[in-house]
C-alpha cells in the first residue's frame, strides 16, 4: 500500500479499472482537447528540448493529444502511443488522421504492467496523468526500466492539467446523460486515486529498479528516471 488513506477508498480503488471506460471516453477527450495550446504543447516543448530524434513511447496516451503535439514539433521521433482503452485508442488514431499524423503517431493497445517490447528497445518513455492510476505501479515502471536504453529515461508527468478554462465552461454549459455519468464517475476515481505526494513517489522508486529519481513540483509532479548503464539488483522495501 502506497497511499495512506481510508478503507473506503482502498476499496474503490481496488474496483475500479485503471482504463478510463469506453462511457468516459468521448467527454475526456472533449476535455483533453482544450488543453492542446497549452499543457500538451508546454510537454511537448520539454521533451523536444530533451530529445530532438529517436524512438519515444507514451504509457496511457488516452486521446493521444501529447505524442501528436510531439510529432508536429519533432520529425525525427518516432512515437508510439499505448493504452488499455480500445475506445480511447480509436479516438487517437482519428486524431493523428485529422491533423495528418497519421503516419508518425502508431497507437497500439497495450498495458503498463506487460510491454510488449523487447529490452533496451526505447530511448524515452513518458506517461501523463495515469501514473496515480496505475494498480501496479512498482511493476509499470520496471517495465519501463527494462525497455529503456541505457541512459534513456522515464518521466511520469501526473496530473494531466487537462482542465482548462474552456473546459469548466464546456462542463458548465450542461451534460447529456452519457457525459454526467462520465464526469460522475471521473470525480469518484479522482478522489479514489489522487496524485501522489513526493514521499510516496519516493517510496515507490525506491522499490524499482531505478532506485532513485527526481521529483519535480511545478504546478503538476515530473518524475524523472534514469536508467544508468548498469541495472542492479532492485531493493525492497
Ligand atoms: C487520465 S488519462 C491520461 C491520458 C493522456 N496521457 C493525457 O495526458 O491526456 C489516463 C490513461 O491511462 C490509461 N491507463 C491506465 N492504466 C493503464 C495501464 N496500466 N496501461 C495502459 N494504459 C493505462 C487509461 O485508459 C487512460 O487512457
Amino acid at each position: 500500500m502506497w497511499r495512506r488513506d481510508t478503507l473506503a477508498s482502498r476499496l474503490v480503488r481496488f474496483l475500479i479499472p485503471e482504463k478510463i471506460p469506453c462511457f468516459a471516453a468521448r467527454l475526456y477527450d472533449a476535455i483533453a482537447q482544450t488543453a492542446v495550446d497549452t499543457y500538451y504543447k508546454e510537454v511537448a516543448e520539454l521533451v523536444v528540448a530533451h530529445m530532438s530524434r529517436g524512438k519515444l513511447l507514451d504509457i496511457g496516451t488516452g486521446p493521444g493529444y501529447l505524442p501528436i503535439s510531439i510529432a508536429k514539433r519533432a520529425p525525427e521521433i518516432t512515437i508510439v502511443g499505448i493504452d488499455s482503452s480500445r475506445t480511447l485508442l480509436r479516438i487517437a488514431r482519428e486524431n493523428a488522421e485529422r491533423v495528418g499524423l497519421s503516419d508518425r503517431v502508431k497507437f497500439m493497445e497495450g498495458n503498463g504492467n506487460r510491454l510488449e517490447f523487447g529490452d533496451n528497445s526505447w530511448d524515452m518513455v513518458i506517461s501523463t496523468g495515469s501514473f496515480h492510476a496505475w494498480k501496479r505501479p512498482i511493476r509499470v515502471i520496471d517495465e519501463c526500466f527494462r525497455v529503456l536504453k541505457a541512459g534513456g529515461e522515464a518521466w511520469l508527468l501526473d496530473p494531466a492539467q487537462v482542465i482548462t478554462p474552456e473546459a469548466l465552461k464546456m462542463m458548465e454549459r450542461g451534460l447529456g446523460i452519457i457525459d454526467t455519468l462520465a464526469y460522475r464517475w471521473g470525480s469518484l476515481t479522482s478522489k479514489a486515486t489522487p496524485p501522489y505526494s513526493r514521499e510516496e513517489i519516493e517510496r515507490i522508486v525506491r522499490c524499482t529498479a531505478f532506485r532513485e529519481g527526481q521529483v519535480i513540483e511545478n504546478g503538476w509532479i515530473t518524475v524523472k528516471l534514469r536508467k544508468t548503464g548498469f541495472a542492479g539488483e532492485k531493493r525492497r522495501s
